[in-house]
């Protein structure tokens, strides 16, 4: 069976792949994977006939990168300058965990208790929408891609939009360019995409004393010649070197211009698909899914680098 891509009807960009066997991806397959995905502006869905496994969903992230730990996997990874809690490290966490039935690479989101695929209580806020936002931005090599896993999708709702920061560097109006050039934004590590804190953390009295990470504003994409915008997530961004009001209103033009609808692409979730997207390139975020309806995800990631200016 053969590889088949093509574009993405009515979309800015992406591309969808079938004829895939995830069970055997060999090199000449992987670089085309690669390929299609440079080709096709950083987005690919995959169609499947049956869910994948663990060890497919793997092998499938491995063809864009070595595999990334899923966030708050590893305690202290990423974090901060040691690699690992101290007297802990990174392979013992690792051991411990698969001893326990747990792959330290895969992530689960949704409404579903992964074990028993029965519906779960979730924050009420898992409901709503979720905002604009680069995964794990807030680290200093954050994941190149994401990769997610329908297991469960809602007849209505729940689609994820994906937005091309390409194509937003490519028309950054001058007077904004001049502005940020040469600038970064601090990643905020507090909240989450939904806007729940996440554990261990507290609320920073502004978005100037939010923990983070700092990365250029516009970025180089790795592997092209390509600049793209990066802004991680909008809630407590702050731009060092300038007063707290003017942080903010130089994000909120950029954020303004960065999500553009003729920059976006909102795809509709049908069970077994993938859809892997390039971090780099794309921001994505979630819409909101009707209590009364259930949405289980897969999700892994790639190892990414530090962040290279444009
Ligand atoms: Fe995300």
């Amino acid at each position: 069976m053969g590889l088949d891509v093509r574009q993405i009807d009515g979309a800015p960009f992406g591309g969808i792949v079938s004829g895939l066997d995830a069970s055997r991806i060999d090199d000449e397959t992987a670089d085309a994977l690669r390929a299609a995905s440079r080709d096709h502006h950083g987005v690919l869905c995959f169609r499947f006939d049956e869910l994948l496994t663990v060890d497919e969903l793997n092998a499938l992230t491995t063809v864009f990168g070595e595999n990334e730990f899923a966030p708050g996997m590893i305690t202290g990874y990423g974090r901060g300058p040691v690699d690992g809690e101290p007297g802990r490290s990174v392979a013992e966490q690792v051991a411990e965990l698969r001893a326990r039935g747990i792959d330290p690479y895969l992530m689960f989101i949704g409404n579903v208790d992964p074990r028993t695929g029965e519906r779960r209580a979730v924050n009420d806020k898992f409901f709503g929408e979720w905002e604009w936002h680069s995964d794990m931005s807030y680290i200093s090599a954050p994941p190149a891609y994401s990769l997610l896993h329908a297991r469960q999708v809602p007849a209505d709702g729940g689609d994820t939009g994906f937005c091309s920061q390409v194509l937003a560097a490519r028309t950054l109006p001058a007077d904004l360019r001049a502005r940020a050039q040469g600038r970064g934004i601090k990643h905020d590590s507090t909240y989450s995409s939904n806007g729940i804190i996440r554990p261990g953390m507290v609320e920073p009295a502004t978005p100037a004393d939010a923990i983070g990470e700092i990365h250029p504003i516009l970025r180089r994409v790795p592997g092209t010649d390509q600049e793209a915008l990066f802004l991680g997530r909008r809630t407590n961004g702050y731009i060092p070197g300038l007063a707290l009001d003017e942080s903010e209103a130089l994000l909120d033009e950029l954020w303004a211009h960065a999500t553009r609808p003729d920059f976006t692409y909102r795809h509709h979730w049908t069970v077994g698909e993938v859809v892997v997207w390039d971090n780099r390139v794309v921001m994505h975020r979630r819409h909101p899914v009707d209590p009364d309806e259930t949405r289980f995800m897969w999700r892994t990631q790639t190892r990414g680098e530090a962040v290279v200016p444009a």
